[in-house]
């Protein structure tokens, strides 16, 4: 190896170094299967979700903002895989279903958003619900089983 290249190749290695180290943290990160299990239920009734999350960017072209917002409720769409971010649960902090029946209180849009699950499946079937429109398709799930594993 001539000298003069000594500096180059070493300049490779701690790019190649620091770009590894920087891929390994961000995976670490950016959990690939969530199981939605979310710790402010004392107990689930129904069976627990498995969420392909990486798939949803990588494969079905969802964006971080169309599922991560700020405090606001604005989405946050300057967010990169190995960033932090809140669990739902940490502003939609009432647990379960919003109550059903004729005696349920009429809530705004902002109470029912209180409630965990409305919050949850409003994200996640509404959109199933516009991309199976779009593309005349079922792929994406929108009844209770096809998330919820029966046996439970
Ligand atoms: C289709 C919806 C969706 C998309 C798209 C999405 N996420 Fe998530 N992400 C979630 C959900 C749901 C959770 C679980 C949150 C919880 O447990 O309350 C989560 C969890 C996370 C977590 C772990 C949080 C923790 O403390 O356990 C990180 C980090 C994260 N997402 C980052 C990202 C980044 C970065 C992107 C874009 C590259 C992204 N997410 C895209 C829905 C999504
Ligand atoms: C830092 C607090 C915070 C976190 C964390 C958070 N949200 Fe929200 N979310 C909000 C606020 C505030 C709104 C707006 C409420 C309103 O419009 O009344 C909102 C609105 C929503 C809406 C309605 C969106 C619309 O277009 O009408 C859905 C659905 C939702 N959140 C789901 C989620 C999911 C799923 C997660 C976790 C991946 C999450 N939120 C995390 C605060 C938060
Ligand atoms: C921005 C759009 C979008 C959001 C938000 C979204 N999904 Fe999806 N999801 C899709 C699409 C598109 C497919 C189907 C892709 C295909 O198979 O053609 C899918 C498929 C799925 C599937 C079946 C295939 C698989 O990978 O397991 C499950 C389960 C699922 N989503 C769960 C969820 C859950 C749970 C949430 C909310 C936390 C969610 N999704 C939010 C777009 C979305
Ligand atoms: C697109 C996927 C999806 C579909 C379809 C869906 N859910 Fe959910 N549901 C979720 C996710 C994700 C959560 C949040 C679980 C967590 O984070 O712990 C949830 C939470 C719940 C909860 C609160 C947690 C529990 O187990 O007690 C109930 C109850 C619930 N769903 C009932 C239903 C019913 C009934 C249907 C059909 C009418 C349904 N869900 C359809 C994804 C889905």
């Amino acid at each position: 190896m001539s000298k003069k290249s000594l500096p180059f190749v070493t300049t490779i290695v701690i790019f190649a170094t620091l770009f590894l180290a920087g891929g390994i943290m961000a995976s670490e990160n950016f959990p690939e299967m969530i199981e939605m299990n979310c710790p402010a239920y004392e107990q689930h009734k129904k069976g627990i979700v498995e969420f392909s999350h990486q798939k949803h960017v990588d494969d079905y072209g969802a964006t971080c903002g169309d599922c991560h917002h700020d405090d606001e409720g604005n989405p946050l769409t300057e967010l990169k895989v190995g960033d932090d971010v809140k669990k739902c649960s940490e502003c939609h902090d009432k647990p379960g279903l919003k109550p059903r029946g004729k005696d349920a209180p009429k809530l705004s849009r902002e109470e029912e958003l209180q409630y965990h699950a409305e919050a949850l499946h409003d994200n996640c079937r509404n959109c199933h619900r516009e991309y199976n429109k779009a593309n005349e398709t079922k792929a994406a799930p929108t009844t209770c089983s096809k998330c919820h594993p029966r046996e439970k």
